[in-house]
């Protein structure tokens, strides 16, 4: 049995429902127009549900942070949710004022509703618990006028905001179809994955891939860890190896010298699991050129991993039955450099391996290889699936394990 409820505890029919969604979207910075639904997208199990089961639905929303350039209203996401659920969305631009409540208060079963960006709402973004975040206008004013909550916002289940978990404190409260997939997918590898499993790791940051690895690694989560991208680079220079000033100056923008003390241990613990490049990729002119590692240092940004590499990794990931992929493998935006990660995800995907996607590149990387309906999972969280594969606690689904056991 789940530890929070789920849309089956409840009896929705000609309930007001609360439904708590992440539409923050990729925006094109001109017209501010949506780039990318996929966010809308995957929420649609929970919004027809509510629909068929007659429910009212009130949505709420953010978008982009105060002050930022894709901090915008909501209405563009009114539109695109209408046209894909081919239904009529109402949107007001309140939140919980007098419009808001009217708006509320006259919907009809099957109604869908969206608020406006909370976060204009100056107490969304402050980090308080449940019961804090109960006593603000946002949650006074609505919560009377709703019978349920539902949180379907996994990419943003590390945020301990107002929207987020208030309400849980005051109304009963369940995690959406979407909530539940992310965590009942993510529980299955990170507490029983099918072995041997692999865990790759490439991309442009790496201090907090090292917080990851290690909880993996002890937890005996992963089996073997592939390092590429920054990560990879990282790896390397804690091992003593020179990259060349342009290599490093990267690598100084994001690591300190604890960083690396913190490497060198996790390597002396598990040197054997952890899988790092042999030959790489780098821009000569204009063309891909590769060179093996002894051959390092170089005056050029490594941008791939090299041919080498990528049949030592295919080899490795060949006898894995679990595979989790975050961040590509070289600077896949270039379409020299694609090579890498396009070699590696195609591999994965093409396989009946079990695989998991996460984070904004990686997914990215994969929808732009056309793979999207070859992996088995992919997440939309960011920064909330690295949150939670490091083991952290995440606000959100504490708030909806702590109002199971609450009566209301
Ligand atoms: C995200 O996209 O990361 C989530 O929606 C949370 O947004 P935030 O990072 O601006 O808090
Ligand atoms: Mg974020």
């Amino acid at each position: 049995m789940n530890e929070y409820n789920t849309l089956d505890d409840f009896d929705l029919d000609d309930k007001t429902v609360i439904l708590r969604v992440d539409f923050n979207m990729p925006l094109d910075k001109e017209t501010l127009d949506i780039l990318d639904p996929t966010r809308i997208k995957r929420v649609l199990p929970t919004i027809n549900e509510l629909i068929e089961k007659n429910a009212k639905t009130v949505i709420i929303a953010h978008q982009g942070r105060q002050g930022s350039w894709d901090f915008t209203n909501l209405e563009k996401h009114a539109k695109t949710l209408e046209k894909l659920i081919d239904k009529n969305v109402k949107f007001v631009d309140d939140i919980y004022g007098e419009k808001a409540k009217q708006g509320i208060k006259k919907l009809e079963k099957g109604d869908i509703l969206l608020l406006d960006n909370v976060r204009k709402f100056d107490g969304e973004t402050e980090k308080k618990s449940a019961e804090e975040h109960s006593k603000s206008d946002l949650v006074q004013n609505l919560y009377p006028l709703a019978d349920i909550f539902v949180n379907d916002a996994f990419a943003a289940a590390h945020r301990a905001q107002c929207s987020l978990i208030g309400f849980t404190a005051v109304l009963p409260s369940c995690a959406g179809r979407l909530m539940e997939k992310e965590i009942s997918t993510l529980d299955k590898i990170l507490e029983k994955p099918d072995k041997p499993s692999v865990f790759l790791f490439g991309g442009a940051k790496f201090s907090d891939v090292i917080v990851t690895i290690d909880h993996l690694l002890q937890n005996k989560t992963a089996d073997k860890v592939i390092l590429t991208g920054l990560p990879a680079n990282a790896f390397l220079k804690a091992e003593g190896v020179e990259l060349g000033y342009k290599n490093e100056e990267l690598l100084s923008k994001e690591g300190s010298s604890e960083n690396y003390q913190e490497i060198k241990q996790l390597l002396s613990k598990y040197k054997d699991s952890i899988y790092l490049p042999q030959d790489f990729a780098y821009q000569d002119n204009t063309k891909r050129s590769e060179l093996e590692l002894d051959e390092l240092p170089i005056d050029y940004n490594l941008f791939d991993i090299g041919e080498k590499s990528i049949e030592n990794f295919k080899q490795i990931l060949s006898e894995a039955k679990t595979i989790f992929l975050s961040g590509p493998c070289g600077v896949f935006e270039k379409p020299a450099f694609m090579k890498g990660t396009e070699e590696i995800f195609s591999y994965v995907a093409n396989s009946d391996v079990f695989s998991i996607v996460g984070g904004g590149h990686t997914v990215a990387a994969v929808e732009k290889l056309g793979l999207q309906n070859k992996i088995s999972h992919i997440s939309t969280g960011g920064g909330s699936l690295e949150a939670y594969m490091m083991g952290k606690k995440l606000p959100v689904i504490e708030a909806l394990k702590a109002a199971k056991n609450k009566s209301f």
